[in-house]
């Protein structure tokens, strides 16, 4: 069987995990996921990485040992994976006893082989960095890296003789294109290999920094937190602990990295396996930045969002597709709320949940809910069928390419061929004329072509996407791509009427009132299919109950400083405190507010509106200047269910 072999960055431990972190791990579980659905042999490694300078600068302003320290940050990692639907087959820590002696014996073996020797050293360290450099990397005397003042520092060290693999290196590169993607990384690392290639210091006195693994052959020093850490690639799957788990997995099909570590991974990383006398990696991919605090970027939106804060706000899978839909591999993305709201609306709550929610009501209308049978197919079935097969292709390409978000795009593709479909195909004006076998004809080949774009998004939104079965009558595990060409298909079965799998969000300047629609919005909103066309217009008595409204007392009222439209109240909820804020300044001074009964969103999403939290949002009608709260017209507590 074809195997799969991907790894992250071992990310350090006692950083907050953020949106950086979340994406890598993010791609390596969508690839991990793929190639598990495509019917490969997958193992994916992740994991932290536990020792170094500042691992123990962190635990001792914490006046607590460093073990305890990365024991309590680890979670913080372990956490965050679990709640995004990270399926790792191993979480590895380089504090683990395992690796720990893996990386002593390598060291030993290489020690006897005289590939690593001792010398005086005079260099320049980088504690952010926890790297040293030679006088000519030096930037203007600061770090290359990240710009920081660098210290000088004498001493005796071990070295790794990597300069008598510089020009095996840069041969490898050149007759492997694919070792090193995308391939202006690997001109990157060619560049870099022009000028000549120093050995690389492997070890650290104990006098400086004691938390890390002790040299076999000198217990005056610990090594060097890169040395340690790049071997957990290899530590991870068995390497000199377990010969046969090694032998199936190594090397690996694709180590995924930022290009913040490209010199480490491209440089330090292959030449120790050369040394090692192991294969290496077939693959080195570096994505790119994700840059979130952009001028521009908070100009405009009038506040930054914590990326991490749309997980809550939008979902684990939204949150998901929008990295993986959003970001052309290797090159820079920006995060901004604005454009995670407008993709996912536009892709998730438009395209992809109205299509299904279309074809579930047509087809409970026609059939009480049973998808029926295709028979003969015309040129619009085919014209369907064709972007759906078009999608499958296009996602197996991407994977290879490394172009996920082409994929996905090519999928979305498809989901939009499914509703032009249904305007030009117009179920229900087939099912008033009586004309039933074109249209079950045409729900079954939309349910159908739903069902497959649901295989193929499952492992980017695996909880969604199996819920998105579950609605056209599946049972059981979602199917992989591997298994549709043999599938036997869905006629027969039965639909389920569910909620919106992806609930439109409204976007905060529009929460906060009835702002003047302008006439391009108001163009947008007509463009846009109406919530369940089928059925324009019409929800059912659930739907309505998903709105929670409740009586709410006003018990504080004040201006929002710097926005004149604003006010923020303090309301009670029954026996609950709350805050919002409302656009309702022009037509009601902070006074008038204090002490009235009004109607309440209660189980709105948070937000935060000109960096205020929200929590909740009033109810008002407006007609012209006009402006009226709703108010209940007898005396009421606060909290009573409105319905
Ligand atoms: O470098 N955009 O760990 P680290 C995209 N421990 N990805 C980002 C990012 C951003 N803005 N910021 C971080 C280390 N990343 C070492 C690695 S491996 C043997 C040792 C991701 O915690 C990206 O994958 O600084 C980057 O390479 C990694 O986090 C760095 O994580
Ligand atoms: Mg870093």
């Amino acid at each position: 069987m074809e195997k799969f072999y991907v790894t992250t960055p071992i990310y350090y431990v006692n950083d907050r995990p953020h949106i950086g972190h979340a994406y890598t791990t993010v791609l390596a579980d969508v690839l991990a996921r793929f190639n598990r659905s495509l019917g490969k042999d997958t193992f994916f490694l992740t994991g932290t990485d536990e020792h170094g300078q500042k691992v123990q600068n962190a635990a001792e302003k914490h006046g607590i040992p460093p073990q305890q320290h990365c024991d309590e940050t680890v979670l913080r990692f372990q956490e965050l994976w679990q709640k995004l639907g990270i399926t790792c087959d191993r979480f590895i820590r380089t504090t683990q006893e395992e690796h720990k002696r893996v990386v002593r014996e390598v060291l030993q073996d290489l020690y006897d082989r005289g590939e690593i020797y001792k010398a005086d050293y005079t260099g320049w360290y980088c504690v952010g960095d926890e790297r040293f450099f030679t006088e000519k990397d030096l930037v203007d005397g600061k770090c290359p890296e990240c710009g920081r003042e660098v210290t000088a520092i004498t001493e005796s060290n071990y070295f790794f003789r990597m300069s008598k693999y510089q020009d095996w290196l840069i041969d490898h590169i050149k007759n492997n294109p694919e070792f090193i993607l995308p391939s202006f990384r690997a001109n990157e690392t060619l560049g870099f290999l022009k000028k000549p290639l120093a050995d690389l210091c492997i070890s650290r006195p104990k006098s400086r920094l004691s938390w890390g693994i002790e040299l076999p052959f000198d217990t005056d020093y610990v090594t060097y937190v890169w040395f340690d850490a790049l071997l957990n690639y290899v530590s991870g799957v068995g390497y000199r602990t377990d010969d046969e788990k090694f032998k199936r997995w190594w090397p690996a099909s694709c180590e995924l990295i930022g290009k913040d570590i490209l010199t480490t991974h491209t440089v330090y990383w292959p030449t120790m396996l050369k040394a090692m006398n192991l294969p290496l990696p077939k693959t080195i991919f570096a994505h790119g930045w994700w840059l979130t605090g952009n001028q521009k970027m908070s100009k405009s939106l009038g506040n930054v969002v914590n990326p991490m804060d749309m997980i809550e706000r939008a979902g684990v899978d939204a949150f998901r597709y929008f990295l993986m839909a959003e970001m052309s591999l290797g090159n820079d993305a920006n995060f901004t709320e604005e454009t995670f709201i407008s993709r996912y609306n536009s892709d998730l709550a438009n395209d992809l949940g109205n299509l299904l929610s279309r074809v579930v009501k047509l087809t409970i209308r026609a059939t009480g809910g049973t998808i029926p049978e295709i028979s003969a197919l015309n040129d619009d079935d085919k014209e369907l069928n064709a972007a759906v097969d078009a999608a499958i292709a296009a996602m197996s390409s991407s994977l290879e390419n490394y172009k996920l978000d082409q994929g996905i795009a090519s999928v979305l593709n498809a989901v939009r061929a499914g509703n032009r479909y249904l305007e030009k195909c117009a179920p229900w004006t087939l099912a008033k004329n009586g004309e039933t076998e074109r249209l079950h004809t045409v729900l079954a080949s939309a349910a159908t072509a739903l069902f497959k774009v649901a295989v193929l998004l499952a492992p980017v939104m695996p909880d969604k996407m199996s819920e998105l079965i579950a609605a056209l009558g599946g049972t059981g595990n979602v199917p992989g791509i591997a298994e549709l060409a043999t599938h036997s298909g869905i006629c027969g079965w039965v639909m389920k009427d569910v909620p919106p799998l992806f609930p439109r969000i409204i976007e905060e300047k529009a929460e906060t009132a009835p702002a003047p629609k302008t006439a391009k919005a108001e163009k947008k909103a007509k463009a846009a299919p109406a919530p369940q066309a089928g059925l324009p217009g019409i929800i059912t008595i659930d739907d309505f109950k998903r709105t929670e409204l409740r009586t709410a007392k006003v018990l504080k009222a004040e201006k929002v400083e710097g926005a004149d439209k604003l006010l923020k109240l303090e309301i009670e909820l029954g026996s609950e405190l709350r805050q919002i804020v409302s656009g309702i300044a022009q037509w009601y001074t902070p006074e008038e507010m204090v002490g009235k009964m009004i109607i309440v969103v209660a189980n709105l999403q948070k937000a935060k509106i000109r960096g205020v939290e929200s929590n909740g949002m009033l109810l008002a009608a407006k007609v012209g200047d006009t402006l009226s709260l709703i108010t209940p017209d007898k005396d009421m507590p606060s909290g009573i269910l409105v319905g």
